[in-house]
């Protein structure tokens, strides 16, 4: 059988073939942009409807935005007509074909006591997500800084802004699944103790340049001076007048012209010391940036808690919240699982390059059945269940959570377990587009590129 409307017969039409009608393995399909993997989706869906090995309703078809799915779901609608397969077209209005997303909200819609979550919860989406999260923050920073305001202004006095505290606290609520996995930071470095260290050597060099250089305009008579009148400023400061000073003002060069010294030799001995001094400091404020960020990460954490429980008292879910929970509530409850596993049978899944770690365990929580204490990526797949379409240089990962190890580890999971699947005909650019393409992306992306060759009529 071929694509229910292909007019003539695609170089690889073998592959596509396979990909449409053997049913019993596991397909990861890699291709171009315009070779037709959309279309392949659809028609192994039909197929599947056709041979009657799943109803619409229970072969799940998964893509990355909603117009996606309205549009693939308009595809697979065309198809089933031209077959004339009217008891789907008929169901095609209750068929999952939708974003993962939107699959997550439904299992979770039918299993809102096991999910733990209100039953009439509210889904959020990406802007009203983000309206929600900027008003907890203001109300959050408010009580937090009459509370323990510390941390906060340690971290203003040391450079940071308002709006990159505020993104931090977004970031890390962003990333709320993996805050226990941040390491320990250092302890902060004892301001005292350096400020008296660095009170005596500058002293020292400070008498050194006043005996010996014999030229202030000299750039190291200069750098002397300057560290020399920091370092003094911020001894009288606080510890956090310190620690802005040290990462703010407090920068020694190693300079000067031996010919503006009485000795040469003094002025060797004043570019070695402030070379080490440089060195030290360096290393020195390295550790106290990320002990800042530390604890200005700890204190945020509770701006975390604090959304997670206004969204609970009120109901609300966000777009991460579904994909959390539905995969929380295949993994914890074995019975839950298999119940969704005699419902759904058959997971289609197109632009899987921009799957996220949360979204393929969910699929593979459904499309195993032996999903152990391992990593997802080596659970045993069904035969035929999972077919993923992607195309691995279109990936915009690094949006939301996607990334491409995530995409790698799934296609490498299913080619080795059933086959990996690559097209190249495409039916949508002309040639001098495609030859373009070809030699700008091929040797960029190397392995990851699989050259396309155009279809001819
Ligand atoms: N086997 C085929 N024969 C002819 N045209 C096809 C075939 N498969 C897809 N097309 C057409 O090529 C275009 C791109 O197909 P699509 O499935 O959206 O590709 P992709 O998802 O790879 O970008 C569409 O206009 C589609 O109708
Ligand atoms: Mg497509």
């Amino acid at each position: 059988m071929t694509a229910p409307h292909a007019p003539f017969l695609p170089a690889d039409q073998a592959t596509r073939d396979r990909a449409i009608t053997d049913h019993a393995t596991v397909f990861s399909v890699e291709a171009g942009a315009g070779t037709g993997k959309t279309s392949l989706l659809a028609a192994r869906y039909v197929a599947l409807v056709e041979q009657q090995r799943a109803s619409s309703t229970q072969i799940v078809a998964i893509t990355f935005t909603e117009k996606a799915a309205w549009e693939l779901k308009e595809r697979i609608r065309s198809f089933l007509a031209e077959k004339k397969l009217a008891s789907a077209l008929h169901e095609l209005d209750r068929a999952p074909i939708s974003t993962i997303h939107a699959f997550a909200a439904s299992l979770l819609r039918e299993r809102p006591i096991d999910a733990g979550i209100d039953p009439n919860f509210e889904q959020l989406d990406g802007i009203a997500a983000d309206l929600f999260r900027r008003k907890c923050y203001d109300r959050w920073l408010a009580q937090a800084l009459e509370k323990n305001p510390g941390p906060f202004s340690r971290a203003i006095a040391a450079g940071l802004s308002f709006s990159h505290i505020q993104e931090t606290a977004f970031a890390l609520y962003d990333h709320r699944d993996v805050i226990a996995q941040i390491p320990p930071f250092p302890p902060s470095p004892d301001m005292e103790n350096l400020f008296r260290e660095l009170a005596a050597e500058s002293e020292r060099l400070w008498g050194l340049a006043t005996r010996e250089c014999v030229d202030t305009e000299d750039e190291g008579y200069r750098q002397i001076e300057r560290f020399y009148r920091e370092v003094r400023a911020a001894r009288a400061a606080s510890v956090e007048g310190k620690e802005r000073a040290l990462l703010l003002r407090i920068d020694p060069k190693p300079k000067g012209n031996q010919k503006r010294w009485a000795r040469a030799d003094a002025c060797r001995e004043q570019r070695a010391a402030m070379t080490a001094l440089a060195g030290r400091l360096e290393k020195t404020k390295e550790t106290l940036r990320e002990s800042i960020a530390g604890e200005l990460i700890g204190w945020l954490s509770d701006f975390v808690l604090f959304v997670e429980a206004e969204k609970r008292r009120s109901g609300k879910l966000d777009f991460d919240d579904l994909l959390f929970l539905a995969r929380d509530l295949l993994k914890r409850i074995p019975d839950v699982r298999s119940y969704f596993q005699r419902r759904y049978r058959y997971f289609l899944v197109d632009e899987f390059q921009d799957t996220d770690p949360v979204q393929a365990e969910i699929l593979w929580l459904l499309a195993s059945d032996a999903p152990g204490a391992a990593h997802w990526s080596a659970w045993p797949i069904k035969p035929g269940v999972l077919f993923l379409v992607g195309d691995g240089k279109q990936s915009i990962y690094r949006f939301r959570r996607a990334d491409i190890d995530t995409y790698t580890s799934a296609t490498t999971s299913v080619a080795g377990q059933g086959e990996r699947l690559t097209i190249h005909q495409s039916f949508r650019s002309g040639k001098s587009v495609i030859e373009w393409v070809n030699l700008t992306f091929g040797p960029i992306l190397k392995e990851m590129y699989s050259p396309l060759i155009r279809a001819t009529r």
